[in-house]
């Protein structure tokens, strides 16, 4: 393969370099079609069959390089361009990025959690009591929104300990599977923030080409996207039990009814299913008359 154009017509995509996000970014991209090989250093990803590079970054500086153009685009928590988005407000600034999409990945919550021992009657419990986070800007608007006045230690990392070295009374952090709390001895009471990721792009207009190439991609994201909860479904049935299953299908436009040879009044059906398909519905479809019951994957979707 011929060595990368390296030059400026490139895109830059931000994504984390080791965390929660880092793992299904890249996943993501390669599901888009990319390939790419990281430099020595580990801190680039070069694309080696489309001009885009990723920069493996730490996830709260990926706004600032979105919002400062160093990179055109970058996959985040939604938590962590909230944040950003109440610190740049409270300086009187507006954001100049933007939010493409919404991502099905990076699912969480940023919670409020106290020691297991501590009582919680509710909100009001935090009334005067020294919250640790390293989402200032978020919790200090939750806590104006329910009327609490508390004392909001900012950290850059770490939260989880802060109440143990005996610096907080309780915590403002992300949970995604709760393990860090439980194993912190930390109870989670109240979300603050639901979080999952977002592709964020830069204010600053694109050359044409690498227009060109966002676009292409965020078909291709899309794509991949309902992939992901897609279905194809086939199964036999009666012509006349075909409007009870044709309500059961979740999410199908409109099915293709094939004739069953040597059987004048049976067909089978095939449907794209834009919802994952459970049990539940096979069980309901088998009821209806269906039989010959088969769900398969979708590899790719372009619509
Ligand atoms: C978050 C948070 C916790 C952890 C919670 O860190 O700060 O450490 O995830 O996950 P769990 O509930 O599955 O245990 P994040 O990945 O955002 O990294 P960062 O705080 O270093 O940016
Ligand atoms: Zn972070």
């Amino acid at each position: 393969m011929s060595a990368p154009d390296r030059g400026a017509g490139r895109l830059k995509l931000a994504v984390q370099k080791s965390g929660r996000l880092t793992e299904h970014s890249t996943d993501l991209l390669v599901r888009c079609g990319l390939k790419f090989s990281r430099g020595k250093d580990q801190l680039v990803g070069y694309g080696e069959n489309m001009p885009l590079d990723l920069l493996f970054v730490r996830d709260d500086d990926i706004p600032d390089l979105v919002e400062e153009d160093v990179c055109d685009l970058g996959l985040v928590g939604l938590n962590v361009v909230e944040e950003k988005r109440l610190e740049l407000a409270a300086r009187g600034h507006e954001v100049r990025f933007s939010v493409l999409r919404s991502l099905d990945f990076g699912r969480c919550r940023l919670a409020i959690a106290v020691p297991d021992d501590a009582p919680w009657q509710g909100v009001a419990s935090l009334a005067g009591k020294r919250i640790a986070t390293t989402y200032p800007y978020t919790l200090a608007r939750y806590l104006e929104q329910n009327g609490i006045r508390a004392d909001i230690v900012t950290l850059s990392g770490a939260v989880e300990i802060a109440p143990r070295l005996g610096r907080a009374d309780a915590v403002c952090d992300l949970v995604s599977t709760g393990s860090t709390l439980v194993a912190n001895r930390l109870r989670e009471v109240t979300t603050v923030l639901e979080s999952h990721a977002v592709l964020v792009r830069t204010p600053v207009a694109l050359a044409p080409e690498k227009s060109e190439w966002v676009e292409r991609l965020l078909m291709r994201i899309d794509g991949v996207q309902q992939v992901r909860e897609s279905k194809y479904i086939m199964l036999h049935a009666p012509r006349s039990a075909l409007p009870a299953i044709r309500k059961l299908l979740p999410g199908s436009e409109s099915p293709t009814i094939i004739p069953l040879e040597g059987h004048p009044d049976r067909v089978a059906v095939h449907a794209v299913c834009r919802e994952n398909v459970f049990w539940e519905t096979l069980e309901k479809l088998k009821a209806a008359g269906a039989s010959a019951l088969l769900v398969l994957p979708v590899e790719k979707m372009l619509a």
